[in-house]
């Protein structure tokens, strides 16, 4: 069983288009799937799961999309943080958010100063977030710890560099998942995919239910995971 899972959650929009309807309703039909891939996550014991939300690229698309996403957010936080709470989920933002309004930046902190105690489920949302941008903010923190006099500029390396990143006190994405079809990482996490298992579905991620979740994780465990080593040295371990 993985630890940690990471999902680009995609193919609202082809969803919403199959139905003749506005791509806003697909984004709506895809809430449900969050919700029903907490509740996978929750029954198996699995400890952290990164949802990517909403891109630091999503920006370019039509106003009136990007303004219905926010709107679902906006409801979303609204309707949804007190159950998570119950259920023993810490919520977490990671991106840029000072890009976002006001009154959604206000409930995201409120979310996650509200469950930064629980410890069933890591649920880390990614809104206008990029790999790019992730690499770039740890760039940042670790030439500010030098200019402190913190961090010696010689002894950045993996490791002290790794501290910056989101998701650092997390255990690694073991499992990267994307639905609607593309085979590709779209400025997700970077630095952190660097040894996760990728699994791809056709699946559009409204019909992505636990079914399908459960096909990727049985793909993944029959994973051989090597980390450079042999199938015989892994074996042996
Ligand atoms: C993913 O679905 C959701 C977001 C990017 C916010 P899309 O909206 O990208 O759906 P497709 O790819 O157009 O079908
Ligand atoms: C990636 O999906 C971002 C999210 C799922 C939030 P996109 O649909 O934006 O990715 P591209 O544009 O097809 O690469
Ligand atoms: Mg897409």
């Amino acid at each position: 069983m993985p630890q940690h899972v990471a999902i680009v959650m995609d193919g609202n929009g082809r969803w919403a288009r199959q139905r003749r309807r506005p791509r806003s309703f697909g984004h709506r039909a895809g809430q449900k799937t969050v919700r029903s891939t907490i509740e996978s996550c929750l029954r198996r014991g699995i400890g952290a799961l990164t949802l990517f939300a909403f891109s630091s690229e999503n920006w370019q698309r039509p106003q009136a999309e990007v303004g219905a996403l926010m709107q679902l957010f906006l409801k979303a936080l609204d309707r949804e943080v007190d159950e998570l709470h119950g259920h023993g989920v810490r919520i977490r933002f990671i991106g840029e958010l000072a890009a976002f309004a006001l009154p959604l930046r206000e409930r995201m902190h409120k979310a996650m100063e509200r469950t930064r105690d629980n410890g069933k489920l890591a649920l880390n949302i990614a809104v206008n977030y990029g790999g790019r941008w992730d690499i770039a903010q740890a760039a940042r923190q670790a030439a500010q710890a030098v200019g402190r006099g913190e961090l010696a500029a010689a002894a950045i390396d993996e490791r002290s560099l790794a501290r910056f990143f989101c998701l650092a006190d997390l255990a690694p994405v073991d499992l990267f998942i994307r639905t609607g079809g593309e085979r590709r990482v779209s400025n997700f996490l970077l630095w952190q995919l660097a040894y996760s298992e990728l699994v791809f579905s056709d699946v559009l991620w409204p019909d992505y239910d636990d079914a399908c979740f459960v096909r990727a994780l049985e793909e993944f465990s029959g994973r051989e995971r090597r980390y450079g080593k042999t199938s015989a040295q892994v074996s042996k371990a």
